[in-house]
């Protein structure tokens, strides 16, 4: 098996990270720097910045459904809880598929798959994520539009063009759900205090077609066949 491949199915990093592990000389086969382009045979020892790895046996895929108070990080340095302990009893060493902040809740993909995560976190992917937010105040119309038209959040360039719908309004509070191909650091959060409005709570309930469901709250499940076929279509 080629050694990128060998290092992204052992969970470490995608194919093309491990290309550049490679060519930065921070990959031994059997003690010696490994180049780039080459094998690993059954009994080879492949260490990674000095550390030996394996390669997962399988390609698992989970959807969570994150509640507030979790971060989107395999450790933390603060020691605060990570959604990986939402699965304890998952062997492999998966990871999050992109982020969710920590106040948000909602749809998560987790894996072991480095390149098809690399493949959906990359900028020029253009996944359509489904949110649903409680905003400070009454949301206009008006609102809606500036956001389908896309805002300033303080970026170098304002944000692609939105879906946006107003699902409840009234003086005090409003629920909008609005869907984004972009992800921006707290890009939903940022869009609408853009337009005047505070966001309460954010709900993620959709990543591309896959929906949350009757997925519960801390719940999580293995994607189906399908599922995982369409997120590999993207
Ligand atoms: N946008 C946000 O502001 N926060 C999230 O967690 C996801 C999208």
């Amino acid at each position: 098996m080629r050694l990128n491949k060998y290092i992204a199915h052992s969970g470490v990093a995608s194919r093309r990270k491990a290309d550049e592990l490679i060519a930065a000389g921070k990959v031994n086969v059997n003690g010696a720097v490994a180049s780039l382009g080459c094998d690993v045979n059954e009994g080879d020892i492949v260490e990674v910045s000095g550390r030996i790895i394996n390669p997962e046996k399988k390609t698992v895929y989970y959807m969570l459904n994150k509640p507030v108070g979790y971060i989107t990080s395999v450790r933390d340095d603060r020691d605060r809880r990570t959604v990986i302990d939402l699965l304890p009893d998952v062997k492999e060493r998966i990871y999050p598929v992109g982020r969710l902040d920590y106040n948000t809740s909602g749809l998560l993909i987790l894996t072991n798959d480095g390149d098809l995560a690399n493949r959906l976190m990359h900028p020029s992917g253009k996944v359509k994520k489904t949110y649903i937010a409680e905003v400070k105040g009454m949301f206009h119309i008006s609102d809606a539009e500036k956001l389908r038209n896309g805002v300033d959040i303080g970026d170098s360039r304002k944000t692609a063009p939105a879906d946006v719908e107003i699902i409840k309004q009234n003086n005090s509070t409003s629920e909008v759900e609005i869907k984004i191909i972009e992800g921006r650091n707290r890009q939903v959060r940022r869009m609408f205090e853009a337009v005047g409005h505070e966001v309460i709570s954010l709900n993620r309930t959709a990543y591309g077609n896959l929906k949350l469901g009757h997925l519960k709250l801390g719940q999580f499940k293995k994607l189906s066949q399908g599922e995982i076929e369409y997120l590999k279509s993207l």
